[in-house]
């Protein structure tokens, strides 16, 4: 299987799917290249991996450079990791069913434009709920519309703050970005 990664962030997920090829909990799968939209530390993560790694800073025209550069490239599927802008739906409609992201809450809650890093956790806390957790889920036109490949809940803990929130979720996406892709994987 040969995988795309699009990044924006600190690039912990990019960093568990390294980590998982190089100690054989994801076998047959190779990091084809990695796209990211502004530079970020994800990007040198992937450098220290020498995988191929490409910085599209126009976001107005992420989507067609990366289809560009996706072309001929036989990519079996797109891994959105804490990738944050939203792709265009002549992209979305074209990679349909090959495109997955992660997401820091347990959607269908707390997702859509606007719903991305501490303002989800905020929310989850302000709202008082029990739980929460992350999504991996196929990405449609709808923002966090898409089917649900796979979640996973934590209990929040009486006093816990955003910083904790974000904390165990970074846990939980450690365990469900590599399960979901082997799953894939299964099914591809
Ligand atoms: C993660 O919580 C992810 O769900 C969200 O961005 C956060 C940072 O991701 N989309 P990363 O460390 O850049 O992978």
């Amino acid at each position: 299987m040969r995988i795309a990664v699009f990044v924006s962030g600190s690039g912990t997920n990019l960093q568990n799917i390294i980590d998982a090829v190089e100690d054989g909990r994801l076998q047959n799968l190779e990091i084809a290249m990695v796209m990211a939209d502004r530079d970020c530390y994800a990007v040198e993560r992937s450098l220290d991996y020498d995988l191929p790694t490409y910085l599209l800073e126009d976001r107005k025209t992420f989507s067609e450079d990366a289809d560009h550069n996706l072309e001929g490239e036989n990519i079996d599927l797109i891994v959105l990791a804490g990738f944050l802008s939203i792709l265009s739906k002549e992209f979305v409609e074209k990679w349909q069913g090959k495109i997955i992201n992660i997401h820091p809450a347990l959607l269908p809650k707390y997702g859509g434009k606007g719903m991305y890093g501490k303002y989800v956790h905020q929310a989850v806390l302000e709202a008082g709920d029990e739980v929460s957790g992350a999504t991996v889920h196929f990405v449609t036109a709808g923002v966090d519309e898409g089917e649900i490949i796979l979640q996973k809940e934590f209990k929040i803990e009486k006093g816990d703050t955003v910083e904790d929130l974000q904390r165990k979720v970074a846990e939980v996406e450690k365990m469900i970005m590599v399960e979901a892709i082997r799953k894939l994987e299964v099914r591809s």
